[in-house]
């Protein structure tokens, strides 16, 4: 059976430099799968080229989306967003029971689904202005929002980088809860590798628009095979390491789409610890990395 969002060599460019380098991946029903990789591979743009959501209404795009087994080019009520910036995504002149009845289909009970995302009393939230309500709590209210028009696949883009520590782990919790009760599937795009862990499927690597390594979420943390994902899994900070783990981060920034258009071989050997001579030769790629271990 075909998969539910299928992404096959999708390409995003702005200027004439590619951002997104011909990534292709799988999203089955009810199956949530993690794009993760440092600030500036291409989550965002991968996730927003879905559906051809600003900006990537203005970038050269090609390759094929297909979702529901027909080809996706615009927007589609089969799939939600829940962005980083709750404040920014909420309307600040309506209040929140109006929003989400906007998003509604049809009638439906607004109570109920804000109950459903943790509020003990939605009678009280529905007549609240965004501003009136904390960054966690507007992140419900999105999430609610996000489910009033029942989609099949939720995309949520970093949506929690914006609230505390606590929070974080409240709001994927329920993300992760309300898209298993409801059968969706789930996109999540994080540079937190902490926050995939035991909440998805499987998980795509993204390393300067391309994915360099995909698996089951379990095996790529235990053993990651590629250079990249082994810098950041020993990134993420363990409670017994304390400070130690910042120690660990990968050195250097990702290269800029400029700089990539500029690079010979595997744009990730400025930063790897593996590079030899040939992986800075052209043809050498990430993606066939000559140090990855085997499966
Ligand atoms: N509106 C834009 N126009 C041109 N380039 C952009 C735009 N937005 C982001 N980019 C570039 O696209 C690349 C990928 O960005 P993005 O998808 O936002 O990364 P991530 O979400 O992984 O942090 C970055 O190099 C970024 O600078
Ligand atoms: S191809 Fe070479 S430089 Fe690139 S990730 Fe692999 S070992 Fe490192
Ligand atoms: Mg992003």
């Amino acid at each position: 059976m075909a998969a539910l969002l299928e992404v096959d060599n999708l390409r995003v460019g702005f200027g004439g430099c590619d951002v997104v380098r011909g990534v292709s991946f799988t999203v089955g029903a009810g199956e949530s799968v993690a794009l993760v990789g440092e600030s500036g591979c291409g989550k965002s743009m991968t996730s927003l080229a879905l559906t051809r959501l600003p900006p990537t209404d203005r970038a050269e795009v090609s390759g094929s989306v297909r979702f529901d087994g027909r080809p996706l080019s615009g927007p589609t009520n089969g799939i939600a967003y829940v962005f980083q910036d709750p404040m920014g995504s909420l309307n600040p002149v309506m209040k929140v029971g109006r929003q989400i009845r906007e998003a509604m289909r049809g009638p439906g009970d607004i109570a109920g689904l804000l109950r459903s995302v943790g509020f003990a009393s939605p009678e009280a939230i529905m007549v609240s202005y965004p501003c009136e309500l904390s960054g966690g709590m507007c992140q419900r209210a999105m999430i609610a929002m996000a489910l009033a028009g029942e989609p099949r696949l939720l995309v949520a883009d970093e949506p929690t980088t914006a609230l505390d520590v606590t929070t974080q782990a409240e709001v994927m919790d329920l993300i992760g809860r309300v898209t298993k009760e409801r059968g969706m599937a789930l996109l999540l795009a994080t540079h937190n590798l902490a926050l995939v862990a035991g909440r998805c499927d499987r998980m795509c690597v993204l390393y300067a628009g391309r994915i360099v390594e995909d698996g089951v979420v379990g095996e790529v943390l235990a053993a990651p095979r590629h250079p990249y994902t082994r810098g950041l899994v020993r990134a993420v900070p363990r409670i017994e390491d304390g400070r130690a783990n910042r120690l660990r981060d990968i050195p250097g920034t990702v290269p800029s789409p400029a700089d990539i258009a500029r690079m010979q071989g595997c744009v990730f050997a400025p930063r790897c610890e593996f590079a030899r001579p040939e992986c800075r030769l052209a043809g050498a790629e990430e993606r066939r990395c000559v140090a990855a271990r085997p499966a």
